[in-house]
């Protein structure tokens, strides 16, 4: 009797390219925690400033050395939050759309970012409705994904669709942790997501599964560490690097995690996606 061995190669992981990318971030110089406006923000936590800062610029130098560009804004004195730069608005192409807040401790800050958009040569545009910027507003190919349901207003999503001349698919948020989309949902390429299921409602969760078949799914622990508040270029993951098992599951599918630690910064409720505001091209 002879045996005969067939050798089953393990499945190819999918070829991943990186794009050279363009932020800008805006450094925690003010921040602080002054006031709740979402559940992880406790007013009562003290808040080391310089931690936050050194934390913040291995961000930035993470971004440097992967080969990005990296646009600095200039911090205001009174806006705390000014750090979570990806809610100052939504930029692709020469659209510029600024934020508009929900809550009045972090309107000063849309006139700050329209004032940087407006001085990097776009000219700012605004909605009717609130909306968060790429707290709620993530590029995903040829679409928006957009949250509503805590901070954005839905009546936005039309605004935005109009103004960049593309698809919005609208997303229920229903966690009041996740309370931004960028909480819950990151993008990895134009194909792929990851994202947390039990952040959104059915409907949503059904909509996620049929436009990205290949979507990760990201359990509660990874979830809680915020490590859905990513930026890929679409090899490289810079994440929260306490999301261990959300890492494991970039590298079998064949992107690189790049983890940082923000942990100051979550106090506030934000983490690496919250600090970078991604300029499209
Ligand atoms: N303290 C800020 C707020 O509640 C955090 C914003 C986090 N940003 C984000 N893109 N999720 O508005």
């Amino acid at each position: 009797m002879t045996d005969s061995y067939v050798a089953i190669p393990a499945p190819a992981k999918p070829q991943r390219t990186p794009r050279a990318a363009r932020y800008a971030m805006t450094p925690p110089d003010f921040f602080a925690v002054d006031y709740a406006i979402n559940p992880w923000m406790d007013v009562g936590t003290p808040v080391d400033v310089r931690l936050a800062r050194a934390q913040w610029q291995h961000l930035h130098r993470t971004y440097l050395r992967l080969g990005h560009r990296v646009d600095v804004i200039e911090p205001v004195p009174g806006l705390p939050d000014m750090v979570y730069a990806a809610n100052g608005g939504f930029i692709a192409g020469d659209v510029a759309i600024v934020a508009r807040f929900r809550f009045a401790e972090r309107a000063g800050e849309s006139r700050a970012y329209a004032e940087w958009m407006s001085s990097v040569g776009y000219r700012p545009v605004s909605t009717r409705h609130v909306n968060e910027g790429q707290g709620d507003l993530l590029m995903a190919g040829d679409v928006v994904l957009a949250g509503y349901g805590f901070r954005t207003d839905r009546r936005a999503h039309p605004e935005i669709a109009a103004a960049l001349g593309m698809p919005v698919v609208s997303l229920e948020l229903v966690d009041p942790r996740f309370y931004h989309l960028d909480t819950a949902l990151a993008v990895l390429d134009d194909r792929t997501i990851a994202f947390y299921p039990p952040a959104f409602s059915a409907a949503a969760q059904d909509r996620l599964h049929a436009l990205f078949p290949d979507a990760i799914v990201v359990g509660s622990a990874d979830a809680y560490v915020f490590g859905l508040n990513a930026v890929s270029d679409g090899l490289h993951v810079v994440m929260p690097a306490a999301a261990t098992g959300f890492a494991a599951q970039l590298l079998d599918a064949g992107f690189r995690p790049v983890g940082v630690d923000l942990s100051e910064l979550l106090k506030g409720g934000g983490s690496v996606k919250c600090c970078t505001l991604e300029v499209f091209p």
